[in-house]
């Protein structure tokens, strides 16, 4: 039996209506969130992902202010730009794209961002936070949209056994850990699984609700899932297309064999991704609505 594709568009329109209502109500009491969104270098992905940022912001009422760096940017010039967005008052959210070039010490970047404003929840106060358990940090933007995308498909992780495939700081760890808070919506087994695990596939078969977020095309084949399985794919990783022309994005799931023995799938693109971008405009405006 075919898999329910679990439509992220859709769901992620649902989370941006929200946050529409709430930009609304601060605007209707004269205050304006603001997301800052800043890019060093020039990696085409990077750059299709916050111009993604900025004109999701212009939809919904959200001022953005995206600022480029050069690909030779020291940190200095980084660092201070961060001290600048700190400071200004339009700001209420800061974003660095990563992965920033490799003269740039992201944890230190990232320490420069002031926690309130740390909308990505990269910071270790945030990061502290979400571990703990405690609901005035941030939400981790791709780890908080699987999370919503599971809720909203009538998904209960309580009781079942989660799988992580990969452990980056971004999405692997911070996604196990929301899976196994004790709350509604979580208390999950959770398993994580990463390139240091020998026969990943013997615990990705005994997976309720599997999560890759590995950064392998199509590594999750069908004979690695377990039948009803939820599969959400975290991946997105272009590939020469075969027919020539633009390349394609796929998954860390290969798609077509997912459907045919998981019980629910994700689709790549459609899928996380724009749960991603809904869940840091919902953060910008969480941090516009706390500050006095
Ligand atoms: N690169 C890949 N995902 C993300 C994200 O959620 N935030 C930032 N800042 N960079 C990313």
């Amino acid at each position: 039996m075919a898999a329910k594709i679990i439509d992220g568009k859709a769901i992620a329109a649902e989370v941006n209506e929200e946050t529409r209502r709430r930009v609304e109500a601060l605007r209707a009491a004269g205050r304006i969130p603001g997301l800052a969104v800043v890019l060093v270098g020039d990696d085409p992905a990077s750059q299709v992902y916050v111009n993604a940022k900025a004109k999701k912001c212009a939809e919904l009422g959200i001022h953005s202010d995206k600022r480029v760096l050069p690909a030779d940017a020291t940190m200095e010039q980084v660092l201070e730009l961060i001290g600048e967005l700190n400071r200004d008052p339009r700001i209420d959210g800061i974003l660095v794209q990563s992965p920033p070039p490799p003269q740039i010490d992201e944890e230190k970047v990232i320490a420069a961002i002031d926690p309130a404003r740390d909308v990505d929840c990269f910071s270790e106060r945030n990061v502290g936070k979400l571990l703990i358990g405690k609901e005035d940090g941030f939400r981790p933007c791709t780890p908080w949209g699987v999370m919503l995308l599971l809720e909203k498909s009538g998904i209960d992780p309580a009781g079942k056994h989660a799988v992580v495939i990969g452990r980056s700081n971004i999405v692997g760890k911070p996604m196990a850990a929301l899976l196994m808070q004790k709350a509604k919506g979580a208390n999950a087994t959770v398993t994580v699984v990463h390139s240091g695990t020998p026969d990943i596939a013997r615990f990705t078969r005994d997976a309720d609700i599997l999560i890759a977020a590995i950064g392998k095309p199509e590594f999750v084949r069908g004979d690695m899932i377990k039948p009803g399985a939820a599969v959400i794919d975290v991946g997105i990783n272009r590939t020469p297309n075969p027919a020539g022309g633009r390349d394609r994005l796929v998954g860390d799931v290969k798609f077509d064999e997912a459907v045919e023995v998981a019980g629910a799938v994700t689709p790549v693109p459609g899928g996380v991704g724009p749960m991603t971008i809904a869940v840091l405009m919902s953060n910008a405006v969480t941090a516009c609505e706390r500050r006095k």
